[in-house]
């Protein structure tokens, strides 16, 4: 089956008129992408990633993979940003729900950890006590090969790989994901002889699932990424070619900047999974760094239901009337419970009796999408088939058009991201990295 995004349910804040006269402007937008003549024109190789990849490195990540799970309990995914979210996203989403502590037998493929995504002593050293006694390899992710974070996660790991098998061995449990011939990280895989992966020059971090940076991580944890592929290319063929009155990706895009212009400045994603927390998180990113900027765009938040209905549920729907909300609704469960009668029903709960926790689930999702309406929050749905690498596939690509489609008609370049250097600055100034002595000098004084 295919992702289905419908925005009938927000037909009482945004008309089908309003949505006809956003046409032209989205098809301009849409023009802009394809024809490449926009802001940030040099990033936009994720566009045709799903009909044109690198096939021979498609198979070599496929063989480093079964190597990996043939000689490692343990994978640490090194990388931060971009260069993270999108493995976990697809990891969590694809695989059991508590993959990691699943007894032997019961998972063919290694543990997979994510390590370099934040700068925690406790979160490395409570990492390296999960890999006691265990065999390991680590895919370190960085397209610049030059971000504190992973570089700084890779030292600690990297040392330990040593520690543990030499040199020689370690070096051949190290793949190094990165540009293909600049950046700090490139120069040590080659002087390392590290088996080596692509990030293309024209594929930005947040885009970039559907290469090696995502790929590998995803076919260690057994998912099959010739399906994931497939469902990108599926998207991709309705985002490029339908009609805007049926094209997904184009009246999402619409309809968000509708929204925005009515003041609507916040975004909530809202799923019903805990499996789909990350998707979110790549979600967030997506849309945040590509759309905020130039003191513009829509901020990006997201709740995970009905966990969240007990914290933020107040707020979503009766707080400031800031923002709609877009469900993330998995339209097939992968696991069916049924709730049994009982002889006395003292906890009130037999008139369940004979439905399905899913049933309670959707019932629960219904019921909050009205409610929510009727507390002027619009909504949006992106009905998404099963969790199943096809449908991920069109999930991710839906997503990133419409970010791109998005970023053009708000007027914003949606491909750089120069406020994510500010912190970095400042960074390197108060560590004391030779080339910001005066940085350094300047905020001493401020601090
Ligand atoms: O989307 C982006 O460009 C960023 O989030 C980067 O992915 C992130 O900063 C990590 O960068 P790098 O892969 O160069 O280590």
């Amino acid at each position: 089956g295919n992702i289905v995004f419908d925005d009938s349910r927000a037909a009482g804040f945004v008309s089908a008129e309003e949505m006809n006269n956003m046409k032209a402007t989205v098809l301009c937008a849409k023009d802009v992408l394809m024809n490449k003549t926009g802001a940030g024109n040099d990033f936009l190789g994720w566009i045709d990633l799903p009909v044109n990849y690198d096939k021979k490195e498609f198979q070599e990540i496929k063989a480093a993979a079964e190597k990996i799970q043939s000689d490692s309990d343990v994978l640490l995914v090194v990388g931060i940003g971009g260069s993270y979210l999108g493995a976990r996203a697809a990891i969590e989403f694809l695989s059991h729900s508590f993959y990691n502590v699943l007894p032997k037998g019961k998972r063919k493929t290694p543990e997979i950890y994510f390590v370099g995504n934040s700068i925690s002593s406790k979160y490395i050293q409570d990492l390296k006590d999960v890999l006691e006694g265990k065999d390991f390899s680590v895919n370190i992710i960085s397209k610049s090969g030059t971000t504190t974070e992973p570089a700084i996660a890779f030292r600690v790991f990297k040392d330990l790989l040593i520690e543990k098998y030499g040199r020689e061995e370690a070096n051949k449990r190290i793949y190094a994901t990165t540009d293909k011939a600049k950046g700090a990280l490139k120069n040590l895989a080659d002087q390392e002889g590290y088996q080596t992966f692509v990030v293309p020059d024209d594929v930005g971090g947040r885009f970039s699932v559907l290469t090696a940076v995502g790929l590998l991580p995803i076919a260690v944890s057994g998912a099959d990424i010739d399906k994931l592929m497939e469902g990108a290319a599926a998207a991709r063929e309705e985002a490029v070619n339908a009609p805007y009155e049926s094209n997904g990706a184009l009246r999402y895009a619409a309809v968000r900047n509708i929204l925005l212009r009515k003041g609507k400045a916040v975004e909530i994603v809202a799923n019903y999974e805990p499996s789909l927390h990350y998707v979110s998180e790549w979600w967030k990113q997506l849309f945040g760094e590509s759309e905020g900027k130039d003191q513009r765009g829509i901020f990006p938040a997201a709740v995970d239901l009905t966990t969240d209905l007990h914290s933020m549920g107040q707020f979503i729907q009766d707080g400031s009337r800031i923002m709609f909300e877009t469900v993330l609704n998995v339209e097939e469960s992968p696991a069916e419970i049924l709730l049994k009668e009982e002889e006395v029903d003292t906890d009130g709960m037999n008139y369940l009796a004979g439905k399905s926790v899913d049933f309670v689930n959707k019932s629960a999702m219904n019921g909050t999408i009205l409610a929510h309406s009727d507390g002027d929050v619009p909504n949006l749905m992106v009905n998404i088939p099963g969790q199943d690498e096809y449908s991920l596939g069109q999930l991710f690509y839906f997503f990133e058009y419409a970010c791109g489609v998005s970023g053009y008609i708000l007027g914003v370049n949606p491909f750089n991201q120069p406020g994510v250097e500010s912190y970095k600055k400042n960074m390197f100034a108060l560590l004391g990295k030779p080339g910001f002595e005066k940085e350094r000098e300047a905020l001493l004084k401020r601090l």
